[in-house]
C-alpha cells in the first residue's frame, strides 16, 4: 500500500502516545457494538467492493468491516505510525487479507484515485480536522467515491451528560478548548458538528441520506460503564496540559474535579449518557 510519511498530526491529542491507541482500542468496542456493527444503517452492503476508513486509528472499525464483508477490500489510512503498524498486524494476526492500513495525513488531497470506493467511512474525526478544513476533506471524500457509493460519517453530538457535576465540567472544559483550538463550528451544542455535515450532504444533493442515531447509557452497572470510566480518565489525563495551557483551568483545580469525577463515577448512582450519530447518504450518479 502507497504511505504517506513526514504527515502532520492534526489531532488534539498526541497519537504516538500508547495511552491514546489503548483508549481508541477500548473506545471503538464499546462505540461499535452501540451503534449495532460496524455497517449498520450502509445500503447494499453485499455489494461493497472498495471501503476507505479516513483517520482508522488502531484499525477496530475496518477490521470489523473486513470480517463482514471478505469480498471487499478495506483500506484504511491515519497519521500516526504506530496506528498503522498495530492496525496491520491486527490484519495479520486475525488473518484479515482483504484489510491494509497506511499512512496518510486526511488534511490534504488524498493520494487515492478518483471514484476508487464504494464506500467511504470516518469515524471521530471532530477533534482531527480544524473548522476550516472540513469543506476539502468533504470534497476529497466526494471525489474518491463512485457515483452511488455511500459516504458514511459519526460523530458524538456532545460529549454526553451524567448526574455527576465534575464529570460535566470536565466535559465542558473538553468542549471549550477544542473550540479555541479551531476545532468545531459553534461553542454550543456539540460543537455543531452534525447540521454541518448534514448541509455538505444536502448541498452536493447525496441520495437515501439517513441518519442514525445511538444512545450510549454508561450509567452504573451498564455495559459500558467500564470501558467510559477509562475512557473519561484517560481523556482527562490528556487534556490535562492543553486545558491548563489554554488557561482555561489551573493544574491543582483540574487535579480535584478529575479526582471528584473519578469518585462519582464509581458511586452505584452515577448516571451518564452520549449520543452518537451516523449520517449516510449516496453520491449521486450526475
Ligand atoms: C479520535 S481518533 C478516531 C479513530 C477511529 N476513526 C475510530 O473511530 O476509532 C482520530 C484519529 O485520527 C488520526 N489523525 C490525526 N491527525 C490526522 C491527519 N492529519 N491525517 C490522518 N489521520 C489523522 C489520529 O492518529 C487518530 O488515530
Amino acid at each position: 500500500m502507497e504511505q504517506e510519511e513526514n504527515v502532520t498530526n492534526t489531532y488534539i491529542f498526541d497519537s504516538n502516545n500508547p495511552t491514546e491507541l489503548a483508549r481508541l482500542i477500548n473506545q471503538d468496542r464499546l462505540i461499535t457494538q452501540a451503534m449495532g456493527g460496524p455497517l449498520n444503517g450502509v445500503m447494499n452492503v453485499s455489494e461493497l467492493r472498495n471501503i476507505l476508513d479516513l483517520g482508522c486509528g488502531p484499525g477496530g472499525w475496518a477490521l470489523d468491516a473486513a470480517f463482514a464483508l471478505p469480498e471487499a477490500e478495506i483500506d484504511g489510512f491515519d497519521s500516526s505510525r504506530p496506528m498503522v503498524n498495530y492496525a496491520n498486524a491486527r490484519a495479520q494476526s486475525q488473518k484479515l487479507e482483504n484489510a491494509s492500513f497506511g499512512v496518510m495525513d486526511i488534511t490534504h488531497r488524498f493520494f487515492l484515485p478518483d471514484t476508487a470506493f464504494d464506500l467511504v467511512n470516518g469515524r471521530f474525526l471532530i477533534g482531527v480536522l480544524q473548522r476550516e478544513v472540513w469543506p476539502s476533506f468533504l470534497e476529497e471524500c466526494h471525489r474518491v467515491l463512485q457515483p452511488r457509493g455511500q459516504l458514511r460519517l459519526t460523530e458524538a453530538a456532545e460529549f454526553g451528560q451524567t448526574t455527576s457535576e465534575a464529570v460535566n465540567q470536565l466535559l465542558e472544559l473538553n468542549r471549550e478548548a477544542l473550540y479555541q483550538l479551531g476545532y468545531g463550528f459553534a461553542y454550543l451544542h456539540g460543537l455543531n458538528i452534525l447540521p454541518m455535515l448534514l448541509s455538505f450532504f444536502n448541498q452536493k444533493k447525496y441520495q437515501h441520506i439517513k441518519t442514525h442515531a445511538a444512545a450510549l447509557d454508561y450509567s452504573a452497572a451498564t455495559d459500558g460503564w467500564s470501558d467510559m470510566y477509562h475512557n473519561i480518565d484517560l481523556i482527562a489525563y490528556q487534556m490535562k496540559p492543553i486545558l491548563v495551557k489554554l488557561k482555561l483551568i489551573n493544574e491543582e483545580l483540574f487535579d480535584t474535579i478529575h479526582q471528584q469525577a473519578m469518585i462519582a463515577l464509581q458511586s452505584p448512582s452515577f448516571c451518564g449518557i452520549v449520543h452518537i450519530t451516523t449520517i449516510i447518504g449516496e453520491k449521486p450518479t450526475a
